[in-house]
């Protein structure tokens, strides 16, 4: 079968960059993202396509070149769904926050919530595929509810985990280590998973198009990221021991990482992972193994978060115990504030908790990050609802201007990894600030030589 019309419900960070792709490599091929969000729509379609919701170097471009022709955003999910031969599950599937499961479990009510909707609209046989992260057997649940509710027409069920990284979304699309696709091992089943192979193989080699069954592929997605974030927590937690023996971290990475078997990627100790996905899958990952009754694999996955809180919470008490013990009324200037470097995401980002650490102390918080707005530092702080939201306001405080945000500050801490920090003009934000100036170091990518040169008391992680 050869597939001429896709729909993608969602039109966030995975949904819009992987469509825009898929329209940019396929271009017979006609791509319509839709999403109950009206305002993300609305962005998506806006005629300055700098003003995109999702930043991602390079995705302004590819937009571009197929919004128009065989890309299109809309809002109009029944008849999105209606024409197309393959619809795309790409909406969120946060960690649930009621309930059984609250604190853990992924909350899957969107995922019913589509799998209702293609049900009632679909009038001619449809492939469905599975792009969201999901727990292993939500196939199941997805099979169930089309079965019967639907209207006798056929569905197949693929799973196709998405593994781009944001920041490098559209390099990872165009150059992706493997796709996964898991489908039924029978005849239809088969069937379908070809026709999605036939999509992907436009521009990836055959080779790296992995096909598997519906549930190693689920299964495998929530693996992949348990891995990663596994290794971010092994580098942080040697990074405190590091601290105490004069050990250097990134020493120890090199030394570490130059083992082929080990390798050099993502050991880079920082201040914590964060991300919509890292710490959500695991803790579903954690929840899966434990409804299973394994009570030592859920521990093992969950030391991973365990891990991760520690180094968010360490460095904060860092910076506190080296002002003197006491941060009440001093500024903190915070470069950076999105999870990490060229997005402009903070769902879990590092900052945050930091800073809900350092205001539980009554410091004063300045924030500057390139590419997140204002409003967005005051909803992630007040999501927390660890105090009213007039006192986040009044606590902290967003600027445009990185030398601002450090004037009168007390210490400069890095949260993310932003390249244009490290070409700041270092010994004007000294001469602006109050002495002893400290720099905490969350991301280990200023040198610290050159910035002891101009007066600066430098803390890094793990040396
Ligand atoms: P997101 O929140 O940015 O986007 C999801 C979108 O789906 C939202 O715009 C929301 O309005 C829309 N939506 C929800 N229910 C809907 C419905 N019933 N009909 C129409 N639209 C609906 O989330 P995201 O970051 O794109 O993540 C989506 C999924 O992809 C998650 O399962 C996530 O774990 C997975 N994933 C994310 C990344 C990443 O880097 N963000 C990478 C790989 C996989
Ligand atoms: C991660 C995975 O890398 C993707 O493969 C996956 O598709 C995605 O999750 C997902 O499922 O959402 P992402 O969260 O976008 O991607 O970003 P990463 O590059 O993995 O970084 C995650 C966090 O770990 C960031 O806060 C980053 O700063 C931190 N990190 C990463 C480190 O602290 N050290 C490292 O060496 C690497």
């Amino acid at each position: 079968m050869t597939v001429k019309k896709i729909c993608c419900i969602g039109a966030g960070y995975v949904g819009g960059p992987t469509m825009a792709v898929i329209a940019k490599q396929c271009p017979d091929i006609q791509v319509t993202v839709v999403d109950l969000n009206e305002a993300r729509i609305a962005a998506w379609n806006d005629h300055d396509v700098n003003k995109i919701p999702v930043y991602e170097p390079g995705l302004s471009e590819v937009v571009s070149e197929a919004r128009g022709r065989n890309l299109f955003f809309s809002t109009d999910v029944d008849q999105a769904i209606n024409e197309a031969d393959m619809i795309f599950i790409s909406v969120n599937t946060p960690t649930k926050t009621y309930g059984a499961g609250k604190g853990q479990a992924a909350d899957l009510k969107w995922i019913e919530l589509c799998a209702r909707q293609i049900a009632r609209v679909s009038k001619s046989d449809k492939i469905v595929v599975e792009k969201s992260t999901l727990p292993v057997r939500t196939a199941r649940t997805l099979k169930d509810i089309l079965q019967h509710t639907g209207n006798g027409v056929k569905f197949q069920i693929l799973s196709n985990p998405e593994f781009l990284a944001e920041g490098t979304a559209v390099e990872d699309l165009l150059k992706p280590d493997r796709v996964l696709i898991g489908g039924d091992q029978d005849e239809e089943g088969k069937k379908a998973i070809e026709a999605l192979v036939n999509i992907y193989a436009q521009w990836v080699p055959r080779e790296r198009i992995l096909t598997t069954n519906v549930w190693s592929s689920e299964l495998s997605k929530l693996t992949a990221n348990a891995f990663l974030a596994q290794r971010v927590s092994s580098i942080n937690a040697l990074s405190e021991l590091c601290e105490h023996t004069e050990a250097d971290i990134n020493e120890v990475a090199r030394a570490i990482g130059t083992d082929s078997r080990i390798g050099p990627k993502f050991l880079k100790a920082s201040v914590g992972f964060g991300g919509s996905c890292f710490q959500k899958d695991i803790l579903n990952l954690v929840y899966i193994a434990r409804s299973y009754g394994l009570t030592e694999v859920a521990d093992y996955w969950e030391q991973v978060i365990i891990m991760n809180d520690h180094q968010k919470k360490r460095f904060a008490n860092k910076i506190i115990k080296t002002l003197y013990n006491t941060v009440n009324g001093k500024k903190i200037a915070f470069l950076g504030w999105a999870f990490k470097k060229d997005t402009n995401d903070t769902r879990e980002s590092a900052a945050i908790y930091v800073a809900d650490h350092l205001l539980y102390e009554q410091a004063h918080v300045g924030v500057y990050d390139p590419k997140v707005p204002e409003q967005q530092v005051y909803t992630d702080l007040d999501y927390l609802a660890t105090r009213s939201s007039d006192e986040n306001s009044k606590l902290v405080q967003v600027y445009n201007d990185p030398y601002e945000a450090c004037k009168d500050a007390h210490a400069v801490a890095i949260l993310t990894e932003w390249d244009e920090f490290k070409h700041y003009d270092w010994q004007r934000i000294y001469d602006n600030m109050l002495k002893p100036a400290h720099i905490f170091d969350g991301r280990n990518i200023l040198d610290k030589a050159k910035l002891e040169n101009i007066g600066f008391k430098i803390c890094p992680i793990g040396s």
